[in-house]
């Protein structure tokens, strides 16, 4: 898969772009606050119909865009696989409320959902914030494992979302049985509840089950980046840390593994299966405290993701360092992971990284460039990549919102 063009309409301080990609190496420099996240954000918007950060996405709407009669955002892109031309759009719309947007996804000029979108253009993003990975929140964790797993498996991502869903519709009914005061055990709770726990578990389990198989993946590969990285110094490890037990070991033991007090053991795939059972069952056990609640206390949503170098909890006791090389390590096994998944490499997509990276990280990152079809890298600073690196890249220099080929002759160096 190669990204052959871009075109950007009204999308932030990009007015209007046409922009051709000739190399396999784009080097996109400016000085800050020129718009190279922006293009990179608006590749990726594309790829996974999600933006970067969980923000609104009538954001990514230029401000300039009211001037317009219609004011629209476009972003649309081509690629090109084994010889054929793959068109790939989004436009926003105003809806009449003045403040959101209607998102409308087209592939090859026909309307398809967001969701048919996810898989058809692979990409992995890497960014200088990445570091929350390790020392953020849960939810920047899920979704970061949602992002990657759903452009590899579309019955991830269907099930994804059939679970949202079911989630909400599922938290209403529980704050509706709260406020009845009705008994956990009255015949009219049991029956409402049992309609929607199949769904949950249904969807639930699937999602937790390839997550858990995904993190086994992913460890494998960033043990070896991690090691790399430390010198040979660290054993990186990635716990999967779900709400309940889904079968992944016997309960004394996951409890322990949970408190982080168990040797690291090869852990065994688990099948959605399995895991609906062991969901099914802590429902039923946890139906009175759920009701109490008024919320769906267990499942996907209250997943988490640890990471341990030599048996130590990197977002507690981790450097800065230690962080930034487990993020790093994480994101390269991802591309390594979606690599083997799909059988074709994603296009990776480095946003001003180079300048946060000592030299073996940088070297461990430049090195992956050369294993993959095609990457956009961005840097305020030319003299961050080699001479020899520049002369193999299409060199763009961005300047407010405008992009333009970078002048050979006068590059430095
Ligand atoms: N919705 C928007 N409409 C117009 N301009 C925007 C919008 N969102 C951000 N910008 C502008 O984009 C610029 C930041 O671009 P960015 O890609 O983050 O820069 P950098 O080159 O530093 O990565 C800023 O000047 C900001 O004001
Ligand atoms: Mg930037």
């Amino acid at each position: 898969m190669f990204l052959s063009h871009l075109s950007l309409t009204h999308y932030r301080n990009y007015r209007h772009l046409e922009l051709d990609f000739t190399q396999p190496l784009t080097l996109l420099q400016g000085s800050n606050a020129q718009g190279k996240t922006n293009l990179l954000e608006a590749i990726f918007f594309l790829s996974t119909s999600k933006s970067v950060h969980a923000v609104q996405e009538r954001e990514v709407v230029d401000w300039q865009a009211g001037e317009e009669p219609i004011p629209y955002c476009r972003v649309a892109a081509q690629t090109q696989l084994d010889g054929r031309t793959l068109e790939l759009e989004i436009i926003l719309t105003p809806r009449g409320d003045g403040i959101n947007f209607t998102k409308q996804v087209q592939i090859n000029g026909v309307n398809k959902r967001s969701m048919d979108l996810v898989g058809l253009m692979r990409t992995v993003l890497f960014l200088p914030e990445d570091i929350k990975l390790v020392d953020g929140g849960p939810a920047e964790r899920r979704r970061y494992l949602d992002i990657a797993l759903c452009q590899m498996d579309g019955a991830y991502c269907r099930a994804l979302s059939a679970f949202q869903r079911v989630v909400t519709q599922r938290n209403s009914l529980l704050k509706s049985l709260r406020e009845q005061e009705l008994s956990p055990t009255a015949p009219a709770a049991d029956a409402q509840l049992a309609f929607w726990d199949e769904k949950l578990v249904q969807h639930g389990a699937l999602v937790m089950a390839r997550r858990h198989n995904f993190i086994r993946i992913l460890e494998v590969f960033a043990r070896d980046r991690h090691a790399e990285l430390s010198g040979g110094q660290e054993q990186l490890a990635l716990n999967y840390l779900p709400s309940f037990n889904p079968g992944m070991l016997a309960d004394p033991e996951f409890e322990l593994y949970c408190e982080g007090l168990l040797p690291e053991m090869a852990l065994p795939e688990l099948e959605p299966a399995q895991v609906a059972d062991a969901y099914r069952r802590k429902l039923a056990a946890r139906r009175r405290r759920e009701i109490g609640a008024g919320t769906t206390l267990y499942g996907p949503h209250r997943d988490d993701l640890r990471f341990l170098a030599n048996d130590r909890d990197l977002r507690a006791y981790g450097s800065r360092g230690q962080q930034r090389s487990a993020a790093l390590a994480l994101k390269l096994a991802e591309v390594r992971a979606m690599t083997d998944s799909t059988a074709t490499a994603p296009l990776l997509l480095l946003d001003d990284v180079m300048s946060e990276l000592d030299a073996q990280r940088r070297s461990t990152l430049l090195s992956v460039l050369a294993d993959v079809p095609q990457a956009v890298v961005t840097t305020t600073d030319w003299e961050d990549f080699t001479p020899e690196f520049r002369r193999r890249a299409q060199l763009l220099h961005v300047s407010a919102g405008t992009v333009q080929p970078y002048q050979q002759a006068t590059q430095p160096g």
